[in-house]
């Protein structure tokens, strides 16, 4: 909505929260206090807000006066009822579409702005027409397919605007006023107008064939560790055929973030729903592979330990789901930390970004779904320590472990490291990073 507003000055662009807290903080003088970190973005805010952008707790009055509202609003993986841990929670949603139809005075446009099924439109302007009010309520997909850390610069320069609206006068009319919008800062060709539906279901699609290609290239990975095969080269070979292309073929310890995971179990759960048992399970085995890739990269440190862990210390370096952001949602070094603590493993774990905080958090949310006592969560989270610096955590280790691409990982003094470490000491590589140095062990993805 921040590049709406810098794009669009003559628009007025309320963003609206219950969290006082994070209004507050997007309201913050210190531009350094905004809620959410990405490259770009506080330049943003700068320049429109108290100009055209305005964050604020006022939601009534923010509907009443908006003549177009985005639904933003949390779309999390349901962990009760029907269709838990696949289907979407639309609770949010419902909550938002009520409260639009109680507050409304006028005629709106509401756009679809979180990952939703396919037919959401449907129910929320089901919910929005019970209002007895006589307002006519308009209903867009306008999903977002930027990624974190590259977000500014993906809003700015986009492959592609896609928008979904109904096939009546109407809906085509309120689709334009979107398009309109968008054509501030977007070249016409790339905006691309769809039915609702398929609006919808490409964002779930898109976010699956990313993620298929890196659970495809990561089980070639497993078969190249056993052949004598290098990913690497596999997936150069790959990429240079233009119809399949260099990007997304990066072998890793397994994807992570806050979309991947979510969106494909939707989109299990949404072909189940159809009767499509097949396709669902096609979709399932990325999932699956993935979960596979970080749980076999947690196997090979304890094999590499000659099959135990117990009481030893090892180093986790990175707890990002990626490099470049203090995002840790679905990342892969929570699972491996979680197989390592279950032998026994001293974890210690260094990320320059992610807080300690978040850390005993995320373990703690993962084991409180698995229905783990408070004392058994108390007592395993002693056994992981969280350092601020590189080197107290790597000292001693029998092994260190690189979860993130982070590049400072890549320009450490390796051969120093590894004669503080315990002996042999062992680098375990879950991004292929670090350069090949014969003078202590290492083990890559699919090498
Ligand atoms: C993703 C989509 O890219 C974006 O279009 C969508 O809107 C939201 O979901 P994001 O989750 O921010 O964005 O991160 P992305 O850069 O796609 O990476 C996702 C995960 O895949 C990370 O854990 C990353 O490390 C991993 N990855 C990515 C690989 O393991 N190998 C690769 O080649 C690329």
């Amino acid at each position: 909505m921040a590049v709406i507003a810098l794009k669009c000055p003559g628009i007025k662009v309320s963003v609206v929260d219950i969290n006082q807290a994070r209004i507050a903080a997007w309201n913050s003088e210190d531009l350094e206090q905004l809620p959410v970190y990405e490259p770009g973005l506080k330049e943003v805010v700068a320049e429109a807000r108290g100009r055209n952008l305005f964050f604020s707790t006022n939601i009534e009055k923010a509907i009443d006066e908006a003549q177009m509202i985005f639904m933003a609003v949390n779309t999390p993986t349901k962990t009760y009822g029907e269709g838990k841990g696949f289907a979407a929670d639309l609770t949010y949603v419902e909550q938002c579409a009520r409260q639009i139809a109680e507050v409304a005075t006028s005629d709106k446009i509401v756009v679809e702005k979180s990952t939703l099924p396919v037919r959401t439109a449907e129910k929320v302007k089901e919910v929005l027409h019970s209002n007895k009010k006589g307002i006519n309520f308009e209903v867009l997909s306008n999903p977002e397919f930027l990624a974190e850390g590259t977000a500014i610069q993906d809003l700015f320069k986009s492959d592609r605007v896609l928008v979904g609206g109904e096939e009546t006068p109407s809906g085509q009319e309120a689709l334009a006023t979107l398009v309109s919008i968008y054509e501030n800062w977007i070249p016409r060709k790339k905006i691309l107008t769809t039915n609702v539906w398929s609006s919808e279901l490409s964002k779930l699609a898109s976010n699956a064939m990313l993620a298929q290609r890196i659970s495809s290239i990561n089980s070639l990975s497993a078969l190249c560790e056993k052949t004598g095969a290098d990913i690497g080269e596999v997936a150069k070979a790959i990429g240079m055929d233009s119809r399949i292309g260099p990007k997304f073929l990066k072998a890793s310890v397994g994807f992570g973030g806050s979309c991947f995971q979510k969106d494909i179990l939707n989109l299990v759960y949404l072909c189940k729903h159809y009767g499509l048992d097949e396709v669902a399970e096609y979709w399932h085995q990325v999932v699956k592979i993935n979960d596979y890739q970080k749980n076999r990269f947690a196997k090979k440190i304890i094999s590499g330990l000659n099959g135990t862990v117990n009481q030893k210390k090892i180093t986790l370096l990175g707890w990002a789901f990626k490099a470049n952001t203090n995002d840790s949602r679905e990342s892969a070094a929570i699972y491996v930390a979680d197989v390592l603590l279950e032998e026994g493993a001293e974890v210690h774990v260094y990320d320059p970004m992610v807080k300690k905080e978040r850390i005993h958090q995320d373990l703690t949310t993962l084991w409180e779904s698995k229905q783990f006592s408070s004392s058994a969560i108390i007592s395993k989270l002693e056994r992981c320590q969280v350092h601020s610096q590189y080197t107290p955590a790597l000292k001693d280790s029998f092994a260190a472990a690189i979860l993130t691409e982070w590049e400072e990982f890549s320009s450490y003094d390796w051969e120093a490291i590894a004669e503080k470490m315990m002996q042999p000491a062992k680098i375990f590589d879950g991004r292929n990073v670090i350069e090949l140095n014969r003078k202590f062990n290492q083990y890559f993805i699919g090498r």
